[in-house]
């Protein structure tokens, strides 16, 4: 990440596969901004310009205990979620869990859309309710779990069973629903599509949170530590800086491009 050519390797995989591994990140804290910052300027939210992932006790969150975290993606309850998430792990001592879980979401409604379609228009068309409802926080949006943008060729994917809220839509299309998001969430929760490894600390990983769903295996908090630092960069700004690195780096010499 500290050379054009690392960062162009980073911003391609980001945009073929949707994730990209970086090493050997230092264990500082707000590190993963400075990361992140490397591809464009944070994404600010209520949660701050970056967050920490550990258990504490009295969460307000699932993400803060040491439970198993369910495959999804972050901030659904948002207008327009942040394409790009990272996380970095500060220290991980634990000796089993807190294993971190990917799944491709394209691949899995691509998988759907051939063997079930009707369920497939079924998930474009029945938005669900995603919401975050604390003191402080009153957040509610509705989203298709599959959405498309014609105008601009893009697919996102709108998937957040922890955040879930009550179903809101005519009554015709409730059990229509919850037949495609049964096979959607079976697809999703088979292991044959699943990543799964154990973050190590200095470990840092990037992903299109907007395709990728992401989770995390629980963990006992008696028996070492988990900490990992978080931040988001929203889509567009990843889409103008892969697209000048891309430039700079294909008119620059091999040389050049490394140094
Ligand atoms: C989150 C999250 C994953 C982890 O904080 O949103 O998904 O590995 N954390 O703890
Ligand atoms: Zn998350």
């Amino acid at each position: 990440m500290s050379t054009d050519a690392g960062l162009l390797s980073s911003l391609t995989q980001l945009r073929e596969f949707g994730i990209s591994f970086i090493r050997n990140v230092p264990t500082q804290e707000g590190e993963v901004a400075r990361v992140a910052q490397r591809i464009g300027p944070i994404r600010d939210t209520f949660y701050g310009r970056h967050w920490d992932v550990r258990s504490v006790k009295n969460a307000k969150n699932i993400a803060y205990t040491s439970l198993d975290l369910m495959l999804h993606q972050d901030l659904m309850y948002f207008e327009a979620p942040p394409g790009l998430q990272f996380l970095h792990a500060l220290e991980v001592t634990v000796p089993t869990g807190g294993e971190s879980l990917f799944v491709d979401g394209f691949r899995v409604a691509e998988t759907l859309r051939r063997t079930h379609p009707h369920h497939f228009d079924t998930l474009v068309r029945v938005p669900v309710t995603y919401n975050y409802v604390h003191p402080h926080q009153h957040r509610i949006m509705r989203h298709p779990i599959i959405s498309f943008d014609p105008h601009n060729a893009e697919t996102h994917l709108f998937y957040s069973p922890p955040f879930e809220g009550p179903l809101d839509v005519p009554p015709e299309d409730v059990v229509p629903f919850y037949e495609a998001y049964r096979e959607f969430t079976k697809l999703v929760d088979d292991p044959q599509y699943r990543l799964q490894f154990r973050l190590q600390a200095g470990d840092l990983v990037a992903f299109n949170n907007r395709r990728l769903l992401h989770g995390r295996t629980g963990f006992d908090p008696s028996s070492g530590n988990r900490h990992l630092q978080g931040t988001y960069v929203d889509w567009d700004d990843f889409k103008s800086r892969a697209s000048i690195i891309r430039r700079l780096c294909s008119t620059q010499t091999p040389s050049a491009a490394s140094s």
